[in-house]
């Protein structure tokens, strides 16, 4: 995915982009580039690498204009060099363009262009586009209907910004299967991939939806269907979110400042369901076929989701990454199925499909989601809201134990519904929901324990994690913390597995971190934890019970919890390790290597 943010007013266009770049580079860092647009004369400057690192090499703090667009990149057609970059221009410079999708037929246009006598500067599917319009301007008519024409021949996934320099008042923002917001201020006006680029000028939006387009002048806008070019009617939103929200205030990373955000943000996510919980849980009540799809870490929270439900509902629903239920598995469901769809940014590309495949097919479709406006909350029948605020490190975290917190008051309302569990044992996890905002605070409080512990792990090459039961995801969770910011490699696994196999990995002073909450699995996970030991692993044990003190070469001490409510607290320090260990090697944890934010592409 890459990062789109426009702006045209009175403004200087450079400063407003490059504020907006920087907000959106958790999209994508491996490029960027600007045009600003000053009367008729279009100015680009384009390059690989950081965005800090470009202001200072090209100067893009100095480019003239009242209008311009920027993009920074996540190379998916073609190397992430200085050409590939965006924005990029058709044969006469006239018309340039940014991008975020994927063009699936840019092929054959591309042939068909460079056919046509087309020059063609980049490997990237997305110089095919300006000059497809370049093209379409050649016949009759605006060049709002060359665009729209051009568009129109667009096989894939597009959000474009786009300006011409024959009509200096406007920018295009067009949208199909990939974000585009806008922003409107006051006689200026905004288009992004996402709400953070411009909240520091207006939390006033507009959210476009497939399959249109934006005219957007200083002091007007108006958006329009592809298909037709007829004039939709959009409502202003606002949102609630903050500019302290999108910023480090003092943290070294936002991925550190969004771990410690956890306490708030689990208390908010509680406060902000707890009004509508019940009515969704009445409705979802009805389904015995329950299907949770998503990818990554909510795909994690997807799998506690699980557990909670064959706990106290007593239902076992089926757990499928969204990738793999698209192809090999949605075709199964039916009206009769509840597919509850998880993801923080609400525009993952496979868990937009696998939505859109469980509606045709009858399903009903609930959404759990951060992102307020988000495609999934389009797609979805319900959703429900994770009020985690923006999440802007590559790597979840806040929205991790949102999510969980969400699922959690959802199944204690839908066992409540049911009278699947004993009343009591219900209202006991509700009271001591209440106090995981708590529990994690104190989770909080080992930081620096395990920056002590980090700084021992620096160069290990290899680390397991295992858990049993509920606390299996969790294991699941730091493994995929740890590789994808330290990039040291890390396994989950269920620790049951452990002897089927990758035991056969352990050597003298591997890390095992065991999670190890009290309940049921316990004893059994400590014998697994002593398996390891025998072959040399050194054991690192996040739980409660004195019985770990036995085994653990390091206990990571956590407060007494119940085992169901465990997963929100016991990822904390787990959350920890990965950050230091990315910082101690020298890694930005808020942009990983090969990274982005959300995958908007399959
Ligand atoms: C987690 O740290 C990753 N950023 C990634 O696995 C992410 O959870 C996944 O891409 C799903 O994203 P979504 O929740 O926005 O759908």
């Amino acid at each position: 995915m890459c990062g789109i943010i426009g702006y045209i007013g009175d403004g200087r266009a450079c400063e407003i982009i490059v504020k907006g770049l920087k907000r959106l580079e958790y999209r994508g860092y491996d490029s960027a580039g600007i045009v600003t647009g000053d009367g008729e004369r279009l100015y680009i400057r384009k390059g690989a690498g950081r965005i800090d690192e470009l202001v200072q090499r090209l100067n893009f703090l100095e480019m003239p204009g009242n209008r311009g667009l920027g993009h920074t990149r996540w190379a998916t057609h073609g190397v992430p060099n200085d050409t590939n970059a965006h924005p990029h221009r058709d044969c006469t410079g006239r018309i340039a363009l940014v991008h975020n999708g994927i063009i699936e037929n840019f092929a054959e246009l591309k042939e068909e262009l460079l056919k046509r006598g087309h020059r063609f500067e980049s490997d990237t599917d997305s110089e095919v586009i300006a000059h497809l319009i370049e093209e379409e301007l050649k016949f009759e008519g605006s060049f709002e209907e060359a665009l729209r024409r051009a568009l129109l021949r667009l096989k894939g996934s597009f959000a474009l910004g786009v300006v011409y320099s024959g009509e200096p008042d406007r920018i295009y923002f067009v949208r199909n299967e990939s974000p585009l917001v806008l922003g409107i201020g006051e006689g200026e006006n905004f288009g992004a991939s996402d709400v953070p680029a411009f909240l520091e000028y207006t939390n006033k939006v507009v959210f476009l939806d497939d399959g249109e387009y934006a005219v957007v002048k200083p002091d007007s806008w108006e958006v329009k269907k592809i298909k037709t070019g007829e004039r939709v009617h959009k409502e202003v939103k606002r949102i609630d979110w903050s500019l302290e929200m999108a910023e480090k205030s003092g943290f070294p990373h936002f991925m550190l400042k969004e771990i410690f955000e956890q306490p708030k943000a689990v208390m908010d996510a509680i406060h902000g369901n707890s009004g509508v919980i019940a009515g969704i849980a009445k409705e979802i009540a009805a389904y015995d076929k329950i299907v949770f799809v998503a990818m990554g870490t909510s795909y994690h929270a997807a799998l506690v989701g699980k557990y909670l439900f064959q706990r106290l509902v007593k239902k076992v629903p089926i757990v499928e990454e969204a990738s793999e239920f698209r192809y090999e598995f949605g075709d199964l469901v039916d009206e009769k199925t509840l597919v509850i769809a998880i993801t923080q940014s609400g525009e993952t590309a496979d868990t937009l499909a696998a939505m859109k495949l469980a509606k045709k097919r009858g399903a009903k479709v609930l959404a759990i989601v951060n992102v307020v406006g988000s495609m999934a909350t389009r797609i979805a029948d319900m959703t429900l809201y994770t009020h985690a605020g923006p999440e802007i490190g590559v790597a979840a975290t806040k929205t991790y134990t949102t999510q969980l917190a969400v699922l959690t008051m959802l199944t204690i309302e839908t066992a409540k519904f049911l009278g699947t569990t004993e009343r009591e044992k219900l209202l006991m996890l509700e009271e001591e929901l209440k106090k995981v905002p708590d529990a994690i605070s104190k989770a909080l409080e080992l930081h620096g324990v395990i920056k002590e512990l980090a700084e021992t792990l620096t160069s290990s090459r290899d680390a397991f994690y295992i858990g049993r039961g509920i606390g299996f995801p969790t294991a699941l969770e730091g493994a995929l913390k740890l590789k994808e910011i330290s990039y040291i490699h890390a396994e989950g696994l269920s620790a049951g597995e452990l002897k089927h196999g990758p035991l056969a990995l352990l050597e003298e002073g591997v890390p095992v971190v065991a999670v190890a909450p009290t309940g049921k699995t316990l004893e059994k996970l400590i014998s697994n934890v002593e398996e390891a030991k025998a072959r040399g692993a050194r054991a690192i044990v996040v739980g409660s019970s004195e019985a770990l003190k036995r085994v653990a070469d390091t206990l990571i001490a956590m407060p007494p919890l119940d085992e169901l409510l465990s997963p929100m607290v016991y990822v904390v320090p787990l959350q920890l390790m990965a950050y230091h260990l990315a910082v101690l090697r020298g890694n930005d944890p808020d942009k990983p290597r090969n990274l982005a934010k959300s995958v908007t592409v399959e």
